[in-house]
């Protein structure tokens, strides 16, 4: 079809592991593609290339391994979005509401400059609750939301809608 070949060199490295973490769900594993140096420096170099920032946000956790280097390649800045707890200087934080719960995410008040343009960099879209609450908190705190990019996006589960006007760009789309 019409997949480039990142997408299917980023497909061949993403593991389905079945009822993980728990029964039911098919858990996204992106180790193997960590684990390749080539595919992950193509993943970084396109993703790295997608916008002029000044700052790149990772969503903790597997959003960092990505994020850092990103922001490294692109000349820019890295933030961290982390959950709630894990900060040490003063905060603002989101709610977003899971299927059994609820989660809380924080960014430091003081991480942008008035202004900063932002690319959210993650592993995964899923229900697009997470990315929601971090365009949130980054406008909240000052930044300029250009984009969210993704490794995978499971568009059966229609984050992007909740993400409307945010340009959203997945290296894969399943
Ligand atoms: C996963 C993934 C995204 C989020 C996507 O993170 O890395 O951040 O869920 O789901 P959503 O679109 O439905 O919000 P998780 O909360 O498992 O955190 P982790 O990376 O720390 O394991």
């Amino acid at each position: 079809d019409g997949m480039s070949e990142l997408s299917t060199m980023i497909l061949d490295r993403i593991r389905d592991v079945p009822d993980y973490p728990q029964p039911g769900v098919m858990f996204k594993d992106i180790t193997p593609l960590l684990a390749d140096p080539v595919a992950m420096a193509a993943v970084v170099d396109e993703l790295a290339g997608l916008d002029e920032v000044d700052k790149i946000v990772g969503i903790e956790a597997r959003g960092f391994i990505l994020a850092a280097p990103v922001a490294y390649r692109a000349s820019a800045g890295f933030v961290p979005v982390r959950k709630k707890g894990k900060l040490p200087a003063a905060t603002l934080e989101e709610s977003y509401d899971l299927e059994y719960g609820s989660a809380t995410i924080e960014v430091h008040r003081d991480a942008f400059t008035p202004g900063d343009r932002v690319l959210i960099v993650d592993d995964v879209l899923a229900t697009g609750g997470t990315a929601e609450a971090a365009v949130e908190l980054v406008r909240r705190a000052g930044g300029l939301v250009v984009g969210i990019a993704v490794l995978m996006e499971l568009a059966f589960l229609k984050g992007r809608e909740r993400l409307d006007g945010i340009p959203v760009h997945s290296l894969v789309i399943v």
